[in-house]
């Protein structure tokens, strides 16, 4: 199948001094500001759920807080292993490793095909190329992984059952924040048999890093997304129109919201514009996984939430339209929330 040069091949077969020219994206850089002082919430996840009411109330105040003014946070006492967070981070590693023609037999299919290797972001539509070659599954309602390497299924499906779990914990106290009952996300998106999506981001490292990106500006379109990735760091979220580098906490999980999140909260809780720096070093490797209902469900903000004075701001679509709007047009740097107001 036909795929553009991966970043990885591109790097190992040349000694690059600089940086092809169809990924240079330096504009990009000149027009943004970094934040030196700030930092995203952090939310410790044993205080919400735990059996104290009042640790939880207090926690879900700060999810709320997190929720409607980052969009971002670490999340701390997840319960997620260190050993099983290594072992996933090694065997995507692993997989990166095998011979290109292997991986490639993943390469240049539909969309919605279960296992997806590629580069770039959205290459069809996209002005120029990014440092970045991705892997992506749908582990669920129905798990997929790559046969190769051995361990990866296992390893792969265990950690998404434990991903699956903190989001639904999560979407519990999201729910709660937003004054409805436990459960309201849970039946009302039949999360249950929801589709969850993983997105394992492979960095190499780059000669000049300054003017090209790994992941351009942009939002998720779930609910949720949990994000791990390995000691270098790169993740930068947009905040008061500036650029908030992410330091991760030992052993953390960033947590953002998503677009879904945003049309469900009709705004309330935004979903937050994201990219990825790469650095000279090595490589970095991050795995995002995102839990959202199934693919055709109707998107559209939870009734309850609305009001006169709050009237939907987006139109309903389906989760399955609203992902393929996205693939069908540039960013911009804007969310593709702008498409559906
Ligand atoms: C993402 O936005 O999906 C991944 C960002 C990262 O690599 O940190
Ligand atoms: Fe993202």
């Amino acid at each position: 199948p036909k795929m553009q040069l991966s970043v990885k091949d591109l790097v190992e077969s040349n000694c690059l001094s600089c940086v092809p020219s169809e990924y240079v994206c330096l504009k990009t850089h000149e027009d943004s500001m970094l934040s030196e002082t700030e930092t995203i919430p952090t939310i410790d996840f044993s205080q919400l759920t735990s059996p104290n009411p009042n640790q939880r109330s207090k926690a879900s105040l700060q999810l709320a807080h997190a929720c409607r003014h980052w969009g971002f946070f670490m999340l701390t006492n997840h319960g997620v292993s260190e050993t099983l967070r290594d072992e996933v981070i090694r065997a995507a590693h692993d997989f990166y490793d095998l011979a290109e023609e292997e991986k490639r037999k993943y390469a240049g299919g539909q969309l919605f095909d279960p296992i997806k290797y590629g580069t770039s972001f959205n290459p069809r539509v996209d002005k120029n190329l990014f440092w970045r070659d991705y892997l992506k599954i749908h582990v669920h309602p129905q798990f997929h992984a790559p046969t190769k390497p051995p361990a990866f299924s296992e390893i792969l499906e265990e950690y998404c059952k434990k991903s699956r779990e903190v989001i639904g914990k999560l979407l519990k106290g999201i729910s709660k924040s937003l004054g409805l009952e436990e459960s309201y996300i849970h039946k009302r998106l039949n999360l249950e048999s929801g589709s969850q999506l993983v997105v394992i981001n492979f960095y190499p490292p780059c000669p000049k890093p300054e003017v090209t990106m790994g992941l351009p500006p942009h939002t998720d379109y779930g609910l949720l997304t949990l994000l791990v990735q390995n000691e270098l760091n790169g993740l930068q979220v947009q905040y008061n129109g500036k650029w908030v580098p992410v330091h991760p906490l030992p052993n953390c999980i960033l947590v953002n919201t998503g677009d879904h999140m945003e049309i469900l909260t009709n705004g309330k809780y935004k979903s937050v514009v994201h990219r990825a720096v790469v650095n000279k070093k090595a490589v970095r490797i991050s795995i995002g996984t995102a839990h959202g209902p199934p693919l055709d469900t109707v998107l559209s903000p939870a009734p309850e939430l609305l009001s006169d004075d709050n009237p939907p701001a987006y139109r309903a679509i389906t989760y399955r339209k609203y992902v393929q709007l996205q693939k069908n047009h540039p960013l911009d740097r804007k969310s593709c929330l702008d498409r559906i107001r």
